[in-house]
């Protein structure tokens, strides 16, 4: 039987999933490990189901047991892993893709209407109980006929869309590559991010974390956005500079922000949580019970393919 560590601990039926399957080391108290830890923990194991808490750089990837050949990432995004690094050490890295986007989707949509609806405020007066109704009170800006921005669009970006455009938004997109004409379903695509920031009354940031899309959103590029824009962010915290946005947050440049991933997690931008309007949730894009086990059971299912086929479907490396 294959050894593998599990970094975090997982919805019990995954566990459970896991244990017919291999010879495991569960974290039963569920504590973050520490880099070192994560060298001494991976001692004779053949694989890691890994989670996006620990991050694999190329030092402790070069440190891990040399019996280690697949990290199986619980996760759609791979930017806590150098994957470089674990190629040219021979270890697989694998994610969980498909499973989780409308659960991520839904929360897109949830920041992003947080966002556009001042639920940041509402939530506060609400909980003061001495609001009063008034015709002006706690306006807000309304997606419908609106123009959404889509920076990625991949699953994730396209589920958006869809969503999105049941609330009548028009759909604009800019991508590494132009989608077919059945998957872009008449969104409008713009070959420089420039263009799409300069149509972009909404955005929403769906691409993935990396070096070329690091701070992608930063001092230069948030000039582009029509004033008042309105953006949400549920795919990494890499891809906005939090001091230039802070900065647009408060002249009006940008009117709200939506996040729910952040640069440093779980350390948020200490202004993020004192700005009216930035709506914040704690990484919640895949939290739902269905997504959470149809993704354990598959970040479980790419490390049993992995040893009983040599490769896998999920391999991202
Ligand atoms: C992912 O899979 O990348 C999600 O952010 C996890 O919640």
């Amino acid at each position: 039987m294959k050894k593998i560590l599990i970094t975090r601990k997982l919805i019990k039926s995954s566990e459970e999933n896991a244990l017919r399957l291999f010879d495991v080391k569960l974290n039963q108290e569920d504590k973050l490990l520490s880099k070192d830890q994560l060298i001494k923990e991976s001692n004779n194991c053949d694989g890691i189901l890994s989670s996006l808490t620990e991050k694999f750089d190329s030092e402790v990837i070069s440190k891990l047991s040399t019996t280690v050949k697949i990290i199986s990432n619980f996760a759609v995004g791979f930017g806590n892993i150098d994957i470089d690094a674990a190629k040219k050490r021979n270890i697989a890295v694998t994610n969980t893709p498909d499973v989780l986007t409308d659960a991520t989707a839904e929360i897109a949509i949830l920041i992003l209407l947080g966002a556009a609806r001042r639920a940041k405020e509402g939530i506060k007066w609400a909980n003061k109980k001495n609001w009063k109704w008034s015709a002006d009170f706690l306006m807000g800006k309304q997606l419908t006929e609106a123009r959404l921005g889509i920076l990625g669009m991949g699953r994730i970006g396209r589920a958006i869309a869809d969503r999105a455009r049941s609330f009548g938004m028009k759909i604009h997109y800019h991508n590494r590559s132009r989608l077919d004409k059945n998957l872009e379903k008449n969104a409008v695509y713009h070959q420089s991010l420039k263009s799409l920031l300069s149509v972009s009354d909404f955005f929403s940031i769906n691409c993935p974390a990396n070096k070329d899309t690091r701070h992608i959103i930063n001092k230069e590029t948030i000039k582009h956005f029509p004033d008042g824009a309105v953006i949400s962010n549920s795919a990494r915290g890499d891809m906005i500079d939090d001091d230039a946005m802070v900065e647009a947050l408060k002249s009006g440049k940008i009117y709200s922000l939506g996040l729910d991933v952040y640069n440093g997690e779980p350390d948020i931008h200490p202004e993020y949580l004192t700005l009216p309007n930035v709506f914040v949730l704690p990484h919640l894009g895949s939290a739902t019970k269905k997504t959470r086990t149809a993704m354990a059971d598959l970040a479980v299912k790419n490390i049993d393919e992995f040893f009983r086929t040599g490769t896998c479907k999920n391999r991202v490396n």
